[in-house]
């Protein structure tokens, strides 16, 4: 596949650095392409400067840093684009500019290929008004750093086909999508681009210095200050004109107008050594910061949900990880509660004549959303995504209380007949290692390790039909989530593991007593007390998972409940009768791993095994709260937060 980056300023050598990151495996060829030499010569020099830390930090070898490198096309030429099946214009902001870029670009590549607009305000209507193929015309906003940050806004095209074929090339260049609507400024910088607003007018009013307010904000919301993210991105120019875009849109009024410092700063830096710095300010001054902050973020935000401009779980997780919050807004403004967020909405509104407080703020019904699931219909079907990509999906206690309440939803609606459980991308990375890190004793690691069961015994008690459908890295709890479901199909590229015992504990969400009931003790117990990883082929031809690897995954699950549904196939939760358990387990080789967690591992598959699930789960659990009774289990969670799971935990055996 060739992809193309139009424009080598400030974002677009980032997109194309990230475009080659992403595209290693796949030998993906990324041009890149500006009208100036000096242009094309900066972003060259930056990406090779990005290839240089990853050496250094060992993250690329030599030979994947040459591979990296001749990959890259930088060319003046947009003729050489010809053969390329998507290119991203990142070009000046500017409507001409894009529209005319567009008219010649369409005139060079073929029918078939995907073109984006990186603008960040201007709507994909204005920019493909003169497309000879509108329909493959997309915005695709990306956000900084954008050789990293996962989300990129997409305003669709109208072309079903197209869009789905969009949607999964970003996923395969390493972004998260998320849609929006087709509105200047679209959803996150509706929000960024009047919070620093916000913040310009506080410094010319005199209420704080760039230091003072970046300080105030950060400790609120996180994100580093406004100021400081201004500098960042270079960003005051492109704030000015995303101001004027939503001034002039049928929802703009007076209160969008650029405040007149932010026009006369221009380009130069807020704060002038190129560092930022911190000072503390009277109290206040800071409540004032804070509040009027957290008025334009929060109404704001809210606004983008009211117009459904943006899903509101899509909204929160972009908020968070496209703006760098501390947590997703929507999030925030459920923690200070409707009544706070109505308080300091209609305060701020009293004294800023156009600004809007959203209805849902005005009737304090904020929106409800899930954070961490995404749950969709196809017809009678029902596909339940775990989406928190930046942690490869691992699921939280949160997470695990959301899976909770979307299965008691789907439980009780009619219209739905069976459930597809999934993620972002088919990984399931696992529990969240930092909680389970801070459990004090053993009684929390018993209630830790029962809740989470509580769950998945639902799951596997739900009255409908329910097919987990994974790829990639699915380990631990996430593997035990997809146990407790009534079927799994995988993809190729699955690598299913039980690692618990590499941190010092053992599974405790159901793994002890659902693997080896599933592909029998011998297969099982090995599995659990070696942590090692089986593929897509074992892991089907040992009746972990149904069928053969399907590279749609989830159009595979589907396919199984419906079979299911017309009574041409059965899926069925593991079977919870005791198992014949064998005087003594195979013998197995542990290596480094830690033998006093083997022994309780060991203890808890003959106990359990040998007893009703229900019952063996108890035993799992009362298994899970000894391990708090080692010493190893601290040395291989601390092992695990200090060194990643590469690095072997160095355990003591007692
Ligand atoms: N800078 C950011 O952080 C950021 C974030 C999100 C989106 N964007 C969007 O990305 C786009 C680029 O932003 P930027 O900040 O990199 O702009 P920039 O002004 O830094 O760079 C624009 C580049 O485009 C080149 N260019 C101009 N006309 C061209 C043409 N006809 N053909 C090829 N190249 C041409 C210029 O020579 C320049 O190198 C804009 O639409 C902007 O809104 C930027």
């Amino acid at each position: 596949m060739n992809v193309a980056v139009i424009g080598s300023g400030s974002i677009g050598p980032d997109l194309a650095y990230g475009f080659l990151s992403a595209g290693a495996q796949a030998g993906i060829k990324v041009f890149l392409h500006d009208i100036r030499q000096e242009a094309l010569d900066a972003g060259v020099s930056r990406i090779e400067g990005y290839v240089t830390k990853a050496r250094k930090r060992g993250k690329l070898s030599a030979r994947d840093a040459g591979a990296l490198r001749a990959r890259l096309v930088p060319t003046l030429d947009l003729q050489q684009l010809a053969g390329c099946d998507y290119v991203l214009e990142a070009a000046t902001e500017d409507l001409k500019t894009k529209q005319a870029i567009l008219a010649r670009l369409e005139n060079v590549v073929d029918a078939g290929c995907l073109i984006g607009f990186a603008t960040s305000g201007l709507p994909r209507a204005r920019i493909a008004a003169g497309a000879r193929h509108p329909g493959r015309c997309f915005v695709n906003h990306p956000f900084f750093p954008a050789w990293r940050a996962l989300p990129m806004e997409i305003v669709l095209s109208g072309d079903p086909a197209l869009e789905l074929k969009m949607l999964a090339l970003m996923k395969q260049l390493g972004k998260v999508p998320i849609v929006t609507r087709d509105v200047p400024c679209f959803a996150a910088d509706d929000i960024f681009v009047n919070y620093c607003a916000e913040a310009v007018r506080l410094h010319a009013e005199g209420i704080g210095t760039p230091a003072q307010i970046d300080d105030v904000v950060d400790r609120a919301v996180g994100g580093g200050g406004p100021f400081w993210v201004m500098d960042l991105t270079h960003g005051n120019p492109l704030n000015v004109h995303c101001l004027e875009l939503m001034k002039e849109a049928p929802t703009g009024s007076a209160w969008f107008t650029p405040p007149p410092l932010m026009i006369s700063q221009g380009v130069t830096p807020w704060y002038p050594g190129g560092q930022p710095s911190r000072e503390p300010c009277d109290p206040a001054a800071a409540r004032e910061i804070r509040d009027r902050i957290l008025a334009v973020l929060l109404a704001r935000t809210v606004f983008v949900t009211d117009q459904d401009i943006c899903d509101p779980s899509d909204l929160n997780w972009l908020t968070k990880n496209a703006l760098g919050y501390a947590i997703g807004l929507l999030s925030l403004a459920e923690q200070l509660g409707a009544d706070e967020v109505h308080r300091i909405c209609t305060e701020y509104a009293a004294r800023h004549p156009g600004f809007e407080v959203p209805r849902s703020i005005r009737e304090r019904t904020l929106p409800r959303f899930y954070r961490d699931l995404l749950v969709a219909r196809d017809d009678e079907l029902a596909v339940v995504t775990v989406r928190r990509p930046e942690v490869r999906n691992a699921l939280s206690g949160h997470t695990i209380t959301e899976l909770d309440q979307a299965f008691a939803a789907l439980e009780a609606d009619p219209a739905v007949h069976g459930i597809v459980v999934t993620s972002f991308d088919g990984a399931l990375a696992g529990a969240d290692i930092g909680e389970l890190a801070v459990l004090r004793d053993v009684a929390a690691c018993e209630a830790s390790s029962s809740g989470g069961q509580r769950v998945m015994s639902r799951i596997a008690a739900c009255s409908k039909p329910v097919v987990a459908a994974v790829d990639g890295p699915v380990m631990g709890g996430g593997a035990e989530l997809c146990m407790a479901c009534h079927a799994r199909v995988v993809g190729p590229g699955l690598v299913l593991a039980q690692p618990e015992v590499k941190l010092g504990i053992i599974p405790g969400y159901g793994g002890t007593q659902r693997l080896p009931r599933l592909v029998g003790i011998e297969r099982g117990a090995e599995l659990l007390r070696t942590g090692r990883a089986i593929g897509a082929k074992e892991a089907c031809a040992w009746g972990w998972a149904s069928g053969e690897p399907a590279a749609d995954f989830v159009g595979a699950a589907k396919d199984l409940l419906r079979r299911h549904l017309r009574g041409e196939a059965m899926v069925v939760p593991v079977d919870p009768a005791p198992m014949v358990v064998p005087q003594k387990l195979q013998a197995t080789e542990l290596g480094h791993l830690s033998l006093a967690v083997d022994e309780i591992l060991v203890a808890v598959i003959r106990e359990g095994l040998q007893q009703p699930l229900a019952e063996g789960l108890e035993v799992e659990s009362r298994g899970m709260g000894r391990c708090k009774t080692t010493v190893d289990m601290d040395i291989g969670m601390k092992n695990f937060i200090t060194n990643g799971p590469r690095v072997p935990a160095v355990f003591l055996h007692e």
